[in-house]
């Protein structure tokens, strides 16, 4: 199926003042909602990733969940949780960060990662690219690297793509709204 911007776009919602007054909120929901756009989604990613070297897929808590698992499944990768805090069972990695609407903490559990694995992140939208970066720092901490970080949507307005290419993260995201 060859990807299409302008549904991508169209099937996701701008909600003002959500959750805070002066934010717009980019809703996905619709996008779920419509399985066409979704295989259109996960068939771009999957395409760019096939046959690329990355060994694991990297999951950011709780949109990133959704995309990571699909990628995980089609690439047959394993599949690393990045949680907001509080929720991994075992020994963790923590890292603090702030996002556009307040400031939040992202664990990993110790040993999910190693030396010479290339993570492929994947979220579903880059506003400051606090969360990126933070997961970012914790897969550097593990000795592994951050093979590329992929996201549905782009803020450019917000900076975050620009800082994460400024630390040598490259950015792959489908779609951006100005
Ligand atoms: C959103 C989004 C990204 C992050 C992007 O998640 O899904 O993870 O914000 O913002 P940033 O680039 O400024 O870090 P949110 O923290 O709202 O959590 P949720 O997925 O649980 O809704
Ligand atoms: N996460 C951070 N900023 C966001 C926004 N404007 N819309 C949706 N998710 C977000």
């Amino acid at each position: 199926m060859i990807f299409d911007e302008y549904t991508i776009k169209s099937l996701i919602r701008p909600v003002p003042d959500f959750p805070k007054p002066g934010i717009v909120f980019r809703d996905i929901t619709p996008l779920y909602h419509s399985p066409r756009a979704m295989r259109m989604v996960a068939d771009s990613l999957i395409q760019r990733y096939v046959e690329s070297p990355v060994t694991h897929i990297g999951a950011i808590d709780a949109r990133g969940f959704l995309l990571g698992a699909v990628l995980a499944y089609e690439l047959n990768k394993p599949l690393v949780l990045f949680r907001k805090v509080g929720k991994l069972p075992a020994e963790t990695l923590c890292e603090a960060y702030e996002t556009e609407y307040g400031e939040a903490h992202l664990e990993v559990h110790k040993g999910a990662l190693g030396e010479g694995d290339q993570v492929l992140l994947l979220d579903d939208l880059i506003a400051t690219g606090g969360t990126f970066l933070a997961a970012a720092s914790l897969i550097k901490q593990m000795g592994a690297e951050v093979y590329e970080a992929a996201a549905i949507i782009d803020l450019p307005d917000l900076g975050g793509s620009r800082k994460m290419q400024d630390a040598d993260i490259p950015v792959f995201t489908l779609c951006a709204f100005e």
